[in-house]
């Protein structure tokens, strides 16, 4: 897919997930025997799911077809420069364009924002929450609810990550469907907030089989989750006190990590891998161990730039994430980066979602490859964590076993 259109559609992902998309609208018809004119693109939920509603714009009439937020995206990804060359998407916070000039060559305009409320998808129905919160076991005892069943004021941003998480997985459950028993783990999974949302959700709106792990290595933590999944009656749920690394997993199909500790983001990808993982989903912490391996010469042209502490922070983020995206091609899966809530609600607010899909021919694979190689060339990097891991599947004894984070959330 061109580069251009994917940062779009990113856009459009995100937008979606942060509460900001108003709509967005196809025009500039390709020429051709068909007599649409332009499609028009609403937010809305139906039986509580997020959906995005395409109103193909006839001469005659109108037709309406509604899809999945992924499949959603995955449709504008084969519209936009095929059959429509210009896309505006409104947000409460800007307007963006993607137009294609003469040369069918495409480019992303932003514009103030034309609207600031964005759609909220119900508009005749008292809004709902994905995960019901009244008379939940699970969020009690988590300290998430009180006992009216009402979120605690100081818990909303988590609450609200893992709503935003579980939407994202609802939109990319579609290939798990057909699993009679659906295998998932939550690496790092801390005190389980993300892993008993996402069981609840599978199980009880789903009705999905599923069989969930949670792992973590601090073991009063793991003691709190599994009394906490027995007083659920979740009996598909456990927790197990370990280290990713040593995680025994024959085959899964989704993993999620949702801030797990710098490298242990890069352990939990990396038994996604191994364990051919259909879907697997991260959003990374902090990024030390690419950082303290960046050396950045006078030579490079941004050595102005990157003395300043804060910012090389910000390019150790950047880098670090974007070699685990292209990694994640390089392995054949489908992959987006894209953020998942505001920055003020976290400051990790990023989100990788890989799909897998078909193993790339050596051609891609290497060309994928010198990609990551100029991109650690550059800023003096000798190795990123996750290409070590998939390198040395032997001899790991140089791993790092407990990432901690170095910045609260
Ligand atoms: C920032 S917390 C996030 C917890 C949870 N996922 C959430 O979002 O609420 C990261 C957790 O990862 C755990 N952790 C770090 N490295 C780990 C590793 N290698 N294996 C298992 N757990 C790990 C830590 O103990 C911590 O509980």
């Amino acid at each position: 897919m061109d580069k251009v259109v994917q940062e779009f559609t990113e856009k459009v992902s995100s937008s979606v997930y942060k509460g900001t998309f108003v709509k967005l609208v196809l025009g500039k018809r390709v020429l051709d025997n068909q007599e649409l004119n332009k499609i028009v693109v609403r937010y809305v939920k139906l039986q509580e799911k997020p959906n995005l509603q395409f109103v193909y714009k006839y001469v005659r009439q109108d037709v309406t077809k509604n899809f999945s937020v992924e499949d959603g995206v995955r449709q504008l990804e084969t519209i936009i420069g095929n059959n429509f060359l210009s896309v505006v998407l409104f947000t409460t916070k800007e307007d963006w364009e993607l137009k294609y000039n003469n040369k069918h060559v495409p480019k992303i305009y932003k514009q103030k924002p034309s609207f600031t409320e964005a759609a909220d998808g119900q508009h005749d129905q008292v809004k709902k929450r994905l995960i019901e919160t009244k008379d939940n076991v699970y969020l009690k005892s988590l300290g998430i609810t009180d006992q009216k069943g009402e979120v605690i004021p100081s818990m909303n941003a988590k609450f609200r990550q893992v709503e935003k998480f579980v939407e994202i997985i609802d939109s990319l459950a579609g290939s798990l469907k057909d699993i009679p028993l659906v295998k998932i783990a939550d690496m790092g999974c801390g005190k389980g907030y993300l892993t008993f949302a996402v069981y609840d959700y599978l199980t009880n709106n789903l009705d999905m089989h599923v069989d969930m792990q949670g792992v973590e290595t601090q073991d009063s933590l793991v003691k709190f989750c599994n009394n906490t999944a027995q007083k659920a009656l979740f009996g598909g749920l456990k927790f197990c006190c370990s280290n990713i690394n040593d995680f025994k997993a024959e085959k899964l199909d989704m993993l999620i990590a949702l801030h797990a500790c710098d490298t242990a983001t890069d352990d939990a990808i990396y038994m996604g891998l191994k364990s051919e993982a259909k879907v697997i989903i991260v959003a990374p912490c902090c990024h030390r161990q690419i950082r303290n391996q960046m050396k950045i010469t006078e030579n490079n042209v941004l050595f102005p730039a990157l003395k300043y502490g804060i910012l090389l922070e910000r390019q150790a983020e950047l880098i670090t994430d974007s070699l685990r995206a292209l990694i994640l091609t390089k392995h054949g899966y489908k992959t987006k980066v894209f953020e998942f809530v505001e920055y003020d609600n976290t400051s990790k607010n990023l989100i990788i979602t890989a799909e897998k899909g078909e193993e790339l021919p050596k051609e891609e694979q290497d060309k994928i490859q010198a990609q990551i190689n100029a991109i650690k060339n550059k800023f003096g990097i000798k190795y990123h964590y996750l290409e070590k891991l998939i390198e040395n599947p032997i001899d790991q004894s140089w791993r790092i076993l407990n990432a901690q984070c170095y910045k609260a959330d």
